[in-house]
């Protein structure tokens, strides 16, 4: 049994099999729906149901609150449809079409950029390129289906080699290999690109991007294909981390500050270590955002980082007239079946 799915406002429709997540058959039918974790942890998938309903056969999702439910919203990449929808979502305009690919990458390089971020840097087939938008994230397609996220974390323009910061997780299914198994020339595969967080070029407004530890891998794809774009529109950077060895390219982003006078570099660091002699911003990033910027309505925002950063920075930053549409996030949620594990003890 099928059932249609009406979107507004861009008016297409297209079709869910019984018990298939609607994100999942949206995708699969080209509808361009927002997303981000696809675990029901982000929010990023959030639309409103404007008639029908729908179910969760795995629980109510995380990132749905009661509020949300009364107020008729969804979040799609946990949703399956029990009748006919018409449907609320604002799809993500794409100026190119991204094709979504399965591929065997070779490890070309591993370095270590910190005590626990990994640069992996990955080399695809000959014949193989990977179309992605700046900010993007792949999938690591691992044993027993279990897939883990990974930002890109160069531009789109320079995309002979992938380039992965990947943060230690203890006891983390796949960042332990990262650190412990996986040698140069190690053969992986990935899924990608996925993600709505990715540079839009249809904005003349100035850009605020904000990292947090290794969200600093998007942003930094970012950084790199504006500046390849040769634009000269005003970018702030805010990179938090704990202590100083964290920052773990604090010299690149000077230099592009150094470089560019359009391009502005903040670190704030959280729990500077006495040793670290620091002089610089200490604290939350987004707090030395709002210290930083009364209004930020004129602005469009960029962030990366963990769930807990993303969460404090969104409620922040709308109390200071940042509009829903100009802010644009990747929350580093962990994978669903590390969040079951978890749940499960
Ligand atoms: C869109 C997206 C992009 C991401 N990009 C990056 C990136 O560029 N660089 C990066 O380092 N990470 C990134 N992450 C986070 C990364 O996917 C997870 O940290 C990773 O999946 C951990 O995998 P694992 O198999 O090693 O750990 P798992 O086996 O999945 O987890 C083991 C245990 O550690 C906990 N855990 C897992 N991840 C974390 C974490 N990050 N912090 C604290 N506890 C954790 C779990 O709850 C579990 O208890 C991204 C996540 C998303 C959703
Ligand atoms: S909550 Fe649905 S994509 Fe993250």
């Amino acid at each position: 049994m099928t059932y249609t799915i009406k979107v507004q406002p861009s008016g297409h429709q297209f079709t869910v099999e019984r018990k298939e997540i609607i994100l999942d058959a949206a995708l699969r039918q080209g509808i361009a729906f927002p997303y981000g974790c696809r675990s029901g942890a982000c929010g990023s998938c959030l639309g409103e149901i404007k008639s029908g309903s729908v179910g969760y056969p795995d629980g109510l999702p995380m990132a749905l609150s009661e509020e949300d439910i009364e107020k008729g919203r969804a979040l799609f990449c946990q949703a399956i449809a029990n009748s006919n929808l018409e449907i609320h979502v604002p799809e993500i305009r794409r100026d190119t079409e991204v094709e979504i690919k399965t591929l065997p990458a070779r490890v070309e390089r591993l370095r270590k950029l910190s005590h626990d971020v990994m640069e992996m840097t990955l080399k695809l087939p000959e014949t193989e390129r990977l179309q992605f938008l700046a900010g993007q994230y792949v999938e690591f397609l691992l044993k027993d289906g279990r897939r883990r996220s990974f930002s890109i974390a160069n531009a789109p323009f320079n995309d002979e080699y992938l380039e992965f910061h990947i943060r230690y997780v203890p006891n983390g299914f796949f960042t332990e290999q990262v650190f412990n198994k996986i040698k140069e020339k190690s053969l992986l595969r990935i899924e990608g690109p996925h993600g709505n967080f990715f540079l839009r070029n249809n904005s003349e407004r100035p850009i605020l991007l904000i990292a947090g530890g290794t969200g600093f891998a998007p942003i930094k794809s970012i950084v790199e294909q504006v500046i390849e774009e040769n634009t000269n529109k005003p970018i702030h950077i805010y990179w938090g981390t704990r202590a100083k060895q964290d920052l773990y390219y604090d010299t690149l982003a000077k230099n592009w500050a150094c470089k560019y006078p359009h391009i502005n570099y903040i670190p704030v660091l959280s729990e500077p270590k006495i040793d670290d002699n620091w002089q610089g911003r200490i604290g939350f990033v987004h707090k030395a955002v709002t210290e930083d910027f009364a209004d930020l309505s004129a602005y469009d925002v960029y962030m990366a980082g963990p769930p807990a950063m993303i969460n404090a920075a969104k409620e922040a930053f709308a109390s200071k007239g940042l509009p829903n549409e100009q802010l644009y996030f990747d929350s580093f949620d962990y994978s669903t079946d590390a969040l079951k594990a978890v749940q499960q003890t």
